[in-house]
């Protein structure tokens, strides 16, 4: 994983290492110097040593909390730079052409199941031994969603979404880069097997968040135009559409059900036609007409994507989840979030806005554990 590989590479982790070298021939060479020179130097207690070692130790420490708190940004991921119509994933030192149909049908290997939704049954499967994600059509009734998903996957290719490695609309097929860690909706089990205790942090948490408000926003400005993530009528649906990749964020994978706004135009959304309920989905979602008119999804008022926003809150909070500094966090989102929950969706902020506040609360709180562990040094 990259953190892991960032920490033992880091120059602070080799000054301190040089730092107790340091101490540690210091003392030898003055058991050295006291055992040439004699009486006079055995004098010096050796506590003094030891205090000497830990004011240095302390310093550095002091110096390094830059280091410790302030995780380096991670690389892109290695499909980034490839022209369109080409991937690369994991070690592939080139970029390679999507493959054809052809290439589905005799090099990859189906394994074992691993996802299924209402459109796609997902297997892991193999290809040029490497682990690979195949995405099969569940029932025709459902291959418009199907083929909208991967045009958008074609066209929407970056690091916010899951990288394309291949597709054939003739057998219903796609092939995706797999990624172990699964949908969103693991995170909690992920996060609580113990190799990954270290990440299960606010810090790490919060980046999270900000990686899921950096894709709302990509879709707010996609190449295509405002797109709105749809596949999201609750909580669960919704984490099941983002994947956790091993580098420890964040990439949308199914991108079935992304309709297009235009405000010039005065184009406008619905979600699916069926009567939305609860909490979760923003109230213009709702049927407005009370109970006593049953739903009609012709006279149901279409919105934009300020429905997204809405939902932020609810999901950044599960990222957030429940570990020592998330309810620090909470407290410092607690305004934006008020705000997302706005009734009236044009007071709500952008994604940006939400990205840049996020942004700040984490470098605020950094900080504040910064100076606090500098005071107790
Ligand atoms: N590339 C992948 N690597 C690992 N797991 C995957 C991958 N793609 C999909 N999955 C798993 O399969 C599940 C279903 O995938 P997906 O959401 O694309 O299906 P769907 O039929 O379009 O879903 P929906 O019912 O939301 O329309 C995901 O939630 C995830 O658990
Ligand atoms: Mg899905």
């Amino acid at each position: 994983m990259d953190w892991k590989r960032e920490r033992s590479g880091s120059p602070c982790r080799k000054l301190l290492a040089e730092a107790q070298e340091i101490t540690g021939d210091n003392s030898m060479e003055k058991k050295a110097q006291d055992s040439r020179k004699g009486a006079p130097h055995r004098a010096v207690p050796p506590a003094v040593g030891l205090l000497f070692s830990m004011a240095l130790m302390n310093t550095l420490l002091y110096f390094c909390l830059d280091w410790f708190f302030i995780s380096r940004p991670r690389s892109a991921p290695s499909s980034a730079h490839c022209p369109h119509g080409h991937f690369r994933m994991g070690q592939m030192k080139n970029c390679s052409p999507w493959l054809s149909c052809e290439e589905l049908r005799t090099e990859v290997r189906q394994l074992k199941r691993v996802g299924e939704g209402a459109v796609k049954r997902v297997f892991l499967s193999e290809w040029k031994e490497r682990k690979v994600a195949l995405s099969r059509l569940t029932s025709l009734e459902m291959k418009d969603d199907f083929l909208h998903g991967l045009r958008m996957l074609k066209t929407l290719q970056s690091k916010h979404v899951v990288t394309l490695l291949g597709y054939c609309e003739e057998d219903n097929t796609i092939l995706t880069e797999y990624h172990p860690l699964g949908s969103l909706s693991n995170l909690e089990e992920t996060l609580n097997l113990s190799k990954y205790h270290g990440v299960n942090t606010w810090q790490h948490r919060l980046q999270l968040a900000m990686n899921y408000v950096a894709i709302i926003h990509y879709l707010h400005h996609s190449p295509l135009g405002t797109l709105v993530m749809c596949d999201s009528s609750d909580l669960p649906k919704t984490l099941s559409q983002y994947l956790l990749t091993s580098n420890f964020s964040i990439v949308v994978n199914d991108l079935d059900a992304l309709p297009l706004v235009n405000h010039s135009s005065r184009t406008f959304v619905k979600c699916g036609h069926r009567e939305l309920h609860g909490d979760f989905v923003a109230p213009e979602q709702l049927w407005p007409y009370g109970e006593d008119m049953p739903f009609d999804d012709d006279l149901m008022p279409s919105y934009d994507e300020k429905i997204d926003i809405w939902k932020i809150p609810d999901v950044s909070s599960f990222l957030l989840g429940h570990v020592e500094g998330s309810d620090m966090v909470r407290f410092h989102l607690f305004d934006i979030h008020k705000a997302c929950k706005s009734q009236t969706p044009a007071e709500r902020p952008t994604a940006r806005e939400i990205l840049d506040t996020y942004e700040k609360v984490l470098n605020l709180l950094r900080e504040t554990v910064m100076s606090q562990t500098r005071e107790m040094l």
